[in-house]
């Protein structure tokens, strides 16, 4: 990495550009994942969604499908009131599932699906306002991590929190206790917490999730290039780079990393530098986690939690684990 403008301090910068900046300047080279999802990356994320080798999508949509009554009666806690509280929302497909068993239950509830991406929570609002008009929402746009704090003061009723999809998986075991207990903080006593883990399963399996034979999980990685050559002045060329996933069973991680082909510099004018990528030099995009039961016991007991009642799918490749306050 080399200086090409006098540099920028810092506090100028917006948190992308921020991020941009550490990522590409530390050993090894990392970006993070919450910046995919611009309006192509959720457009592809989708098309993950409905991909065979994406088995997640599929194992959670099975659960929230057969198990919805269950599932009512374990949040409902007697009067079926509650507000739910959906962190990363994404499209909420599998989301509205819930909802519409629930409505048809006659379940008192507001839904206020939070994420970082715009586009994402636009898309959701337009879906669920067609099909819930009679659905109270409450939509906010942002990290979840600065939402976090105002949680309590979003409303006084008793309230669920969803954080589906496996989006812990793309924390590590520190970040993951980090996130669970400034969660904890947030809620009171008799709030839940509803969490998708992804189960440790045949590495083949995994493997082939993130590394799809049509290329969709490639250009959605390689996408976020693309952003950052629109967003922050980058020139990036995607060609340049190579997509690339492997999956760890000793640790039971999948990682995903883009890879430079050859010797070159990419020069970012929003962070005012440029950064210098050696031949087949790695930069880490993302982590996805893969649990056993016992790691799931463990973060929960390690964060303020236990475990209330776990929701398999009929192969066991998936969890949707529901917590309490300890
Ligand atoms: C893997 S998708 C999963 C979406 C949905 N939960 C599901 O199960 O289909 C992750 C979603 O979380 C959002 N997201 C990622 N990091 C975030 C953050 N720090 N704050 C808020 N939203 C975030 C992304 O924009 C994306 O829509």
């Amino acid at each position: 990495m080399h200086d090409r403008m006098a540099s920028i301090p810092t506090t100028e910068l917006s948190q992308f550009a921020s991020d941009v900046l550490t990522g590409l300047s530390a050993k090894p080279k990392y970006l993070s994942s919450k910046y995919f999802y611009d309006d192509e990356g959720s457009r592809l994320f989708q098309e993950i969604m409905k991909l065979p080798e994406y088995y997640l999508t599929g194992c959670e949509m099975e659960i929230f499908t057969s198990q919805a009554s269950d599932i009512h009666d374990a949040l409902a806690n007697g009067d079926g009131r509650f507000d739910l509280i959906e962190l990363g929302a994404g499209d909420g497909t599998k989301t509205a599932v819930l909802i519409d068993h629930f409505l048809a239950r006659k379940a008192d509830i507001t839904y206020s699906p939070i994420d970082i991406s715009q586009e994402a929570l636009d898309a959701l609002t337009a879906t669920f306002t067609a099909r819930f008009p009679d659905l109270r929402m409450d939509a906010r746009q942002g990290d979840y991590f600065k939402i976090l704090r105002s949680l309590r003061e979003m409303s006084s009723r008793r309230k669920v929190l969803l954080f589906l999809g496996s989006n812990i998986g793309n924390f590590d075991r520190e970040q993951a206790v980090s996130f669970f207990r400034s969660l904890r903080e947030a809620m009171s006593n008799d709030d839940l917490l509803l969490i998708g883990f992804d189960l440790q399963k045949d590495p083949h399996v995994i493997a082939a999730a993130y590394d799809d034979g049509e290329g969709v999980t490639a250009k959605f990685n390689l996408n976020l290039l693309t952003r950052i050559n629109r967003e922050l002045g980058g020139d990036f060329d995607a060609d340049k780079f190579l997509h690339y996933a492997n999956y760890r069973p000793n640790e039971g991680s999948a990682r995903s990393f883009l890879i430079s082909r050859e010797d070159q510099a990419v020069t970012i004018d929003a962070v005012g530098k440029s950064f210098d990528f050696k031949q087949w030099e790695p930069v880490f995009m993302e982590i996805s986690q893969k649990y056993s039961m016992e790691m799931i016991g463990s973060l929960a007991r390690d964060s303020g939690f236990e475990i209330k009642q776990n929701f398999f799918d009929s192969r066991k490749y998936y969890c949707d684990s529901l917590w309490r306050v300890a």
